[in-house]
């Protein structure tokens, strides 16, 4: 079921009787990112997934977004879908989003699912990538930057055994409005620091992340672990940045494990 909510896309899947999820997805996808946690865990839990703004279906605006903007998002859908403590699972961007969220209402969630992100603002030389990605959207277009940009996503082995879904990703990448495509990478580079706020955390929190994730490496994720009180930490096997479309079993069997031992009571 489809609702629009604060001029968001957000899709509604499963029982509401079961435990609910809430998913937020990474740069630059949309909530189609998610499809194979989907179609999975539908059977017995009770999912809301929808598209950031500026991305997919949902409102591009001026395409002047921050990371607080997105914050106040999630929570707009939250209401609006009057979700009662669900557990937050959020992937790179989304996790961004995730951990600003729990920083300053943790009281929301029941639980926190991070993947393949990190805590930890942009640095300078972040920051210059990203100025630089915006110069190449500007001049080559959005197609070229999202297909250089998710060649770094994949493990190199995924780009040839994966390849429709590969390709499924960059045409996703590519699907958008460029100036939501930007706009989101002045709130990431924008973004505040959440890694002091990782020790306050007290609900507990799943980390997982590709065993050949570039971006937000193992040694980065286990770091992140450890400073979180009631986490537990995964490598996810044959996969990159995009573990769930990569290695969506061993995921989605990571999730519900999650969810059974320590969210349904
Ligand atoms: C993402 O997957 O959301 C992006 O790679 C995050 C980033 O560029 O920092």
């Amino acid at each position: 079921m489809k609702y629009e909510i604060n001029s968001l896309a957000v899709y509604e899947f499963g029982d509401r009787k079961n435990p609910s999820i809430i998913f937020v997805h990474g740069f630059p996808f949309d909530h189609t990112m998610w499809k194979e946690q989907i179609n999975e865990l539908q059977k017995d839990h009770h999912l809301v997934v929808y598209d950031i703004r500026g991305l997919g279906e949902s409102y591009v605006g001026d395409g002047q977004y921050t990371m607080e903007a997105y914050v106040s998002d999630l929570f707009s859908v939250m209401e609006g879908m009057k979700l009662n403590k669900p557990v937050l699972c959020g992937l790179s961007m989304g996790g961004y989003i995730s951990l600003r969220a729990v920083e300053v209402g943790e009281d929301k969630f029941s639980g926190l699912i991070l993947l393949d992100t990190k805590s930890q603002s942009d640095d300078d030389n972040g920051k210059l990538v990203r100025s630089n990605s915006i110069n190449k959207i500007n001049i080559e277009g959005l197609a070229s930057f999202a297909e250089s940009f998710v060649s770094n996503l994949f493990a190199e082995e995924n780009k040839e055994e994966l390849i429709d879904v590969y390709n499924d990703t960059i045409k996703m990448a590519q699907s958008h409005n460029p100036l939501g495509v930007k706009g989101a990478l002045i709130a990431m580079l924008s973004r505040t620091d959440t890694t002091k706020n990782l020790e306050k955390i007290m609900i507990p929190t799943l980390v997982m992340g590709g065993a050949f994730d570039k971006l937000t490496p193992p040694t980065v994720m286990r770091e992140m672990a450890e400073k979180i009180k009631d986490s537990e930490y995964a490598s996810v096997p044959r996969a990159g940045h995009m573990a769930p479309l990569e290695n969506p079993s061993f995921v989605n069997d990571m999730i519900r494990g999650f969810i059974k031992r320590r969210i349904v009571k």
